[in-house]
């Protein structure tokens, strides 16, 4: 994003399915009972059971659809190498910052072209909700890629709850703005806080979820605690993280990074291996964890559930 190159990091391992399934028997072991009176209801980040660091498993977690079987980078990667400015600009800052950051109590503003317009306690929004565990690729701009066995929902589940009047054209997301939690926002990095937003069409994709959780618990703050937007067929920058903010516009939202510098962020931000980055070249991409680098798939291998969306549109044109 601001960096003159992708960024590497030292190689790491994946996780294999065998110590996935270890750390969730642990996980289960440790935290035990009083978490399945909790997650019944899931209310992320409220309790922080001794010995774990303030994630709770998430009970009764169905295999979403759109699954891929690539293999899963490991937790440790997922939670260690992010992007999350507000926290700092080094991969390994939201990592050792984020934990600043309260996530409870958490509401949602919800606003716009919308019947229901309120703030909404997450722990209503998520009532009743059925958790999926979604195994998306993500694909950052930066020119690297993870697989991320997500928990989350169909997007379309809350804004159906909302119900969007026929002004609502596109949803725009904001992030949390802290100060005194976000050490990254004392920079003037990003007109802050940071906004995201989706055409209608696209926020309302099966494909497009809210996660709560990763590996079957709830997420860490790096990753977005307590809700964050996941657009897999997108560069990661699409997906915006900790929501307290969610508005039905008629006009196409002004994002932060489009924003920041225009001609590299576009609204769209579909993955597209045939438009470069004016930086670099968007052809290729480094899974991390893994030496060689592999090609990019058109709309990050998701098009044959998203070409559709954007027919006779000039893909160059809107990047
Ligand atoms: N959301 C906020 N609020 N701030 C950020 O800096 N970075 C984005 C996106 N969401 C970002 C954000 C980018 S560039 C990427 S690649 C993904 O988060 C990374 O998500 P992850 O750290 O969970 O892998």
């Amino acid at each position: 994003m601001l960096i003159q190159n992708p960024p590497d990091i030292a190689s790491s391992e994946i996780t294999d399915e065998h110590a996935y399934l270890n750390r969730r028997q642990f996980v289960r072991g440790v935290t035990g009972t009083a978490l399945g009176v909790v997650a019944a209801g899931l209310v992320p980040g409220t309790v922080a059971e001794a010995g774990d660091v303030g994630q709770q498993e998430i009970q009764n977690v169905k295999p979403g659809p759109f699954r891929t079987d690539e293999p899963q980078n490991s937790f440790e990667d997922i939670t260690s190498y992010n992007n999350y400015y507000e926290f700092g600009l080094d991969k390994r800052d939201p990592s050792r910052n984020a934990h600043t950051l309260t996530t409870s109590p958490w509401t949602i503003q919800v606003d716009g072209h919308v019947a229901k317009p309120a703030d909404y306690h997450i722990e209503d929004l998520l009532k009743g909700i059925a958790f999926e565990e979604r195994v998306y690729r993500l694909r950052c701009v930066e020119a690297w890629s993870m697989v991320v066995p997500w928990v989350g929902f169909p997007l379309s589940t809350l804004i159906k709850r909302f119900g969007p009047t026929s002004g609502a054209k596109y949803v725009e997301f904001t992030t949390v703005l802290r100060p005194s939690e976000m050490p990254g926002v004392r920079r003037p990095v990003l007109d802050w806080p940071y906004v995201e937003g989706l055409r209608m069409d696209e926020a309302m994709h099966p494909l497009t979820i809210l996660a709560v959780g990763l590996y079957g618990k709830t997420l860490l703050n790096q990753n977005g605690a307590p809700v964050r937007l996941v657009v897999p067929w997108k560069y990661g920058f699409k997906s915006v993280k900790s929501i307290v903010r969610m508005r039905f516009t008629s006009e196409q939202p002004r994002t932060a990074w489009n924003k920041a510098t225009p001609n590299e962020y576009g609204f769209y931000a579909n993955v597209n291996p045939t438009v470069d980055h004016p930086r670099w070249s968007q052809r290729s991409e480094r899974r991390i964890g893994r030496f060689f680098r592999q090609a990019t798939l058109m709309f990050n291998g998701y098009d044959d559930q998203v070409a559709s969306l954007y027919n006779g549109m000039d893909l160059r044109r809107f990047y």
